[in-house]
């Protein structure tokens, strides 16, 4: 614990110096397997070799020169993201918050200038997670979240995840946009269901409603696809992406289909540091790999593996895990243990777990871990749950 550090995350005693593909390894050399990639972000695990050369080369180039003038890795990322997803306008964050709000911004401005002032409401999903900014804590609606921060921004109306009829029942002529996770993260690794988004899709289509889609952690990959809804068949008008593009550097994005994004003239929006020539170049390099030949069929390969391996640990250690959940590389064990007391005895096998609410603990490994370091991390993991067995006994 550092004093001068505002305590307000809930920090293990480790520090790392090092990191190297899916390794992390401490001031006193002990190596850890990296389970976590740093929540769902070191998409090609530490200091991936391209990566590096990518930041070193347009280090010794230009670091920064403000939105002022044209940026050109900004330019062929934009175009990148247009060219391999729904969108057709990119906007530049430095982080999911930014991302989410960049498209409750949007959403609202669509309809205002339509001279429709009062669609500026935005439902929201029960147990959500959008970030930590003002308009995202009041997005989610989690008190969590919101205590203590108040007066609370107004504007969203959350609803039960997969129960169309609430949305149906929630639904007015102020209604601008639904926000929805298609994988929650934060909240315990829960998926949509298909028939759900689609009845989502086709409610937004018929009473001129916009759907966001939130990937900031379930997008770049993680899901095995290369933006999760990709597998619903159900493309969004709005979509904030982070984490996981700049594998590690800062950046963000909000895509959006020109309709949507029509109100962002000139002087409506802004980041002095969003499209950084440094981490514009970066997220090119991640997105090059993520989309090169073979990549995302791996990552669904080693899902399976994953999946084999998890479920036979979950049969036999019934008494510690009651559920796996997940896709692609973004999986979750619900616990009947504390998930907290199981990840701190993660540290102890040298494994790194992230917890997320309802008890679950999840497995967001870098895309390219191998399958050796799969059955490594598996055998930790059992190790874990002996040890917790022997307890409870
Ligand atoms: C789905 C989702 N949206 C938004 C955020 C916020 O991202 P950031 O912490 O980069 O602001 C997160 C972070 O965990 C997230 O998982």
């Amino acid at each position: 614990m550092n004093n001068s550090i505002l305590p307000t995350y809930n920090r293990s005693d480790l520090f790392f110096e090092r990191g190297q593909g899916s390794w992390l390894e401490t001031k006193e050399g002990d190596l850890y397997l990296d389970f976590g990639a740093g929540i769902a972000v070191n998409s090609l695990g530490h200091c991936h070799p391209k990566l590096v050369e990518t930041l070193k080369n347009q280090a010794e180039k230009i670091w920064h020169t403000s939105n002022l003038h044209n940026i050109m890795q900004q330019n062929e990322l934009a175009d990148f993201l247009v060219e391999n997803t729904f969108a057709e306008k990119v906007f530049f964050t430095n982080s999911g918050a930014e991302s989410v709000e960049c498209a409750i911004k949007m959403a609202r401005k669509h309809f205002y200038d339509k001279g429709l002032e009062k669609k500026n409401r935005i439902i929201t999903l029960n147990g959500s997670f959008h970030g930590r900014t003002l308009g995202t804590i009041a997005a989610a609606g989690e008190e969590k979240l919101t205590k203590g921060f108040g007066p609370d921004l107004q504007g969203f109306d959350q609803v039960t995840s997969n129960n169309i009829t609430e949305i149906l029942d929630c639904i007015d002529d102020q209604t601008a946009a639904i926000l929805m996770e298609p994988i929650q993260g934060e909240g315990g690794i829960k998926s949509l269901e298909t028939s759900y988004l689609r009845e989502v899709r086709a409610v937004c289509d018929e009473n001129d409603i916009l759907l966001i889609f939130d990937e900031v952690q379930c997008g770049v990959g993680r899901s095995g696809r290369l933006f999760a809804h990709e597998k619903y068949d159900v493309l969004p008008d709005i979509m904030a992406i982070a984490k996981g593009l700049g594998g590690g550097f800062p950046i963000g994005a909000c895509l959006a289909t020109n309709k949507a994004a029509s109100g962002m003239t000139k002087g409506t929006h802004g980041s002095t540091f969003g499209g950084n020539p440094l981490a514009c170049a970066v997220a090119r390099s991640v997105l090059d790999e993520i989309t090169s030949p073979g990549f995302l069929e791996e990552v669904q390969r080693k899902s399976k593996i994953f999946m084999q391996e998890l479920s036979r640990i979950l049969d036999q250690y019934s008494d510690i895990f009651e559920e796996l959940r997940g896709e692609g590389l973004m999986l979750g064990l619900k616990c009947k243990v504390d998930n907290m007391e199981l990840i701190e005895t993660g540290y102890d096998q040298k494994l790194l777990l992230i917890p997320a609410a309802d008890n679950v603990i999840r497995i967001l490994p870098p895309l390219n871990i191998t399958d050796q370091e799969i059955r490594e991390g598996i055998n930790r993991i059992e190790t874990i749950a002996t040890s917790f067995q022997e307890k409870i006994k």
